[in-house]
């Protein structure tokens, strides 16, 4: 039988692990990278297959929907189809456990995969909506997601209409040019000003006004730690940058932490 191969825990500097044991307000931002290894594309990903000729940006567009309705719909359906087929990964679960060590931790996300909350953490503040929380495009009426209907071969599929209105529902997640949902942004803004450690965690730091959140940590004078195999926009204000994978540097990092963890 093979030995089961463990990643050893990194070397993390002392006061990094002294910080993160000692938080008392502790806030994780994640990104697309912290769905990667569950199987999901992060954005920089070239999207695969029938999608490999759209850009996100071209779909995630209220023009483009109004534009073309089933073809948005239809991508939206194959990511929501692909994310049921995933897990939450390592990452998800030892952000999950995070929540039990802290006094305060406060999760904010620019993913709608919704895998956090499958992992078990409470109370995220999902900035750009939920794939789960599709909605009517004219008159705004939630419409609880049937089961994702999309296949690999694919591409249009139209809408279903709302049962108040009649428009077509749409993806309740926050498109290019929309504004975030105003209560998530200010608990977000409020957390990323008042926590005492940041950890900012599979995101390119590309896309704001998300973006701007470590950086709002970092001007407060609050220790902001990256974990990232690329290097980011966000490196050179960093306290520190751990490149590796959020799933393997994750669980190290907690473990070195607490050893008990
Ligand atoms: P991106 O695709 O821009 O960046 C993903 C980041 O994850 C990259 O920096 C990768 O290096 C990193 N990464 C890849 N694999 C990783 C792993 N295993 N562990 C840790 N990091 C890993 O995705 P986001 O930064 O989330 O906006 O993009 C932000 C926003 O851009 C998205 O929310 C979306 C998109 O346009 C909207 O939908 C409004």
């Amino acid at each position: 039988m093979t030995e089961t191969q463990t990643t050893p825990p990194m070397p993390f500097d002392d006061e990094l692990l002294t910080r993160l044991r000692q938080s008392q307000h502790l806030v994780v931002f994640t990104g697309a990278g912290v769905s990667r290894e569950s199987g999901i594309p992060t954005f920089r990903d070239a999207l695969t297959g029938l999608w490999s000729q759209y850009e996100p940006e071209d779909l995630a567009m209220p023009d483009a929907f109004v534009r073309d309705p089933s073809l948005v719909w239809g991508w939206y359906e194959w990511r929501r189809a692909l994310v049921a087929r995933c897990e939450p990964n390592p990452a998800h679960l030892t952000i999950a456990a995070l929540a039990n060590r802290v006094p305060k931790l406060t999760l904010i996300t620019q993913n709608v995969d919704g895998l956090h909350a499958r992992a078990g953490s409470p109370d995220v503040l999902e900035l750009h909506g939920s794939l789960e929380r599709p909605r009517c495009f004219d008159c705004g009426t939630h419409c609880p997601p049937d089961a994702p209907m999309a296949t690999d071969d694919q591409q249009r599929i139209e809408p279903p209409t709302c049962v108040q209105c009649g428009g077509f529902i749409r993806p309740g997640v926050v498109w290019f040019g929309e504004a975030l949902p105003v209560d998530v942004w200010h608990r977000a803004k409020r957390a990323a000003q008042a926590c005492d450690l940041m950890l900012s965690v599979g995101t390119s730091g590309l896309v704001y006004p998300a973006a701007s959140l470590p950086k709002e940590a970092v001007f407060q004078q609050i220790p902001v730690v990256q974990i990232n195999p690329e290097p980011t926009a966000l490196d050179e204000t960093m306290w520190h940058n751990l490149h590796g994978e959020a799933g393997v540097v994750l669980p190290s990092l907690l473990k070195s932490a607490w050893p008990d963890f």
